[in-house]
């Protein structure tokens, strides 16, 4: 099966190698098929989540993602809101809704908020946040239309090792297996 995936992987890496370079296809009208991270085909419904949050009512006020998301070193990994952030507007917006009573109940027992998880790489993969926002990639290059996204779901394939080789290969990031595999020094 493993042997399988990995075929489908390495064909969509070859299929996507045909694209122009992310550079020059954002700087002039070129085709979709150059899309540095495809859309999930798979089926993706979101998962429920303790409160209904909403990307597209919230985005749709202006927040921006680094109100709720920040990168804290080493920058691996993006972080989640701290129940206060919420209440900074439901301590008097919508606090009559079910739902904001849920999350004032949260915030009231300090404890915070067990939203599930949506994209996960596979454990022991190398993968950092950091690197990628410091060349100057868009949150939305991997995680799709979120302001359009009523519920949260896994829009894109970026969580695949297809998808992180082939956008390596056009913009001439580092593809060899210890870029983000560790093995030898990892097996068992
Ligand atoms: C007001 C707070 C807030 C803002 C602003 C916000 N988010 Fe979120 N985000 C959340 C919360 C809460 C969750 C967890 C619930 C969920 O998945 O919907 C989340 C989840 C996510 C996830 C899923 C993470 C995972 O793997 O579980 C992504 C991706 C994400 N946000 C991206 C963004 C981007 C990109 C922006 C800006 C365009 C943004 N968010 C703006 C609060 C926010
Ligand atoms: C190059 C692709 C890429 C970019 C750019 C990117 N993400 Fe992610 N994001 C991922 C991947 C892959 C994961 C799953 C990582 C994991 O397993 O922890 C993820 C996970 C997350 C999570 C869940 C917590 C975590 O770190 O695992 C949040 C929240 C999130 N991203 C928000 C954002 C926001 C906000 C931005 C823009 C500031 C952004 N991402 C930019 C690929 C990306
Ligand atoms: C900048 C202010 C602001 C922040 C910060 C904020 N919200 Fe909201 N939220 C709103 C507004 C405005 C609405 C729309 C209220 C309405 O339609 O009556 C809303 C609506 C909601 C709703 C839908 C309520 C309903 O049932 O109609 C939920 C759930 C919610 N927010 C949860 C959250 C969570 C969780 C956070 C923190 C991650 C958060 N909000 C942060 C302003 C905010
Ligand atoms: C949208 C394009 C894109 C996607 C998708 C992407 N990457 Fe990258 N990645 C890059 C670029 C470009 C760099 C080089 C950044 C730099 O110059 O420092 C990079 C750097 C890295 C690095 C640091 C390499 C080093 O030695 O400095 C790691 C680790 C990495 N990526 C892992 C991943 C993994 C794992 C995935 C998939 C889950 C992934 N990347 C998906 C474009 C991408
Ligand atoms: C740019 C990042 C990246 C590079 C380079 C890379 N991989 Fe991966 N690899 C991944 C990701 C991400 C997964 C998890 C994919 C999934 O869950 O669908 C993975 C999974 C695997 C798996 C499945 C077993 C496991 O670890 O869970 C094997 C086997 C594998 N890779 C072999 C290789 C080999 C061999 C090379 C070098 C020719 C390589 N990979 C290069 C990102 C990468």
């Amino acid at each position: 099966m493993r042997v399988a995936t990995f075929a489908a992987a390495a064909l969509g890496a070859a299929l996507l190698l045909a694209a122009p370079p992310l550079l020059a296809r954002q700087s002039a009208a070129m085709p979709q098929a150059g899309k540095a991270v495809p859309d999930n085909l798979a089926e993706h419904t979101p998962p429920a989540q303790p409160i209904p949050y909403s990307h597209q009512t919230h985005l749709s006020l202006g927040l921006e993602c680094g109100m709720c998301h920040t990168n804290p070193a080493p920058g691996n990994l993006m972080t989640f809101p701290a129940t206060s952030v919420c209440m900074g507007c439901h301590n008097t917006v919508a606090t009559d809704k079910p739902s904001i009573r849920k999350l004032a109940t949260f915030a009231k027992s300090g404890q915070s908020i067990p939203w599930v998880r949506v994209y996960a790489v596979t454990k022991g993969v190398n993968w950092t946040h950091r690197k990628h926002l410091d060349a100057g990639m868009k949150c939305e290059t991997c995680h799709g239309q979120v302001a359009d996204m009523a519920a949260m779901s896994q829009a894109t394939s970026v969580t695949s090792m297809g998808v992180c080789i082939s956008c390596h290969k056009l913009n001439n990031a580092p593809t060899v297996c210890q870029t983000c595999h560790s093995w030898p020094a990892n097996e068992q």
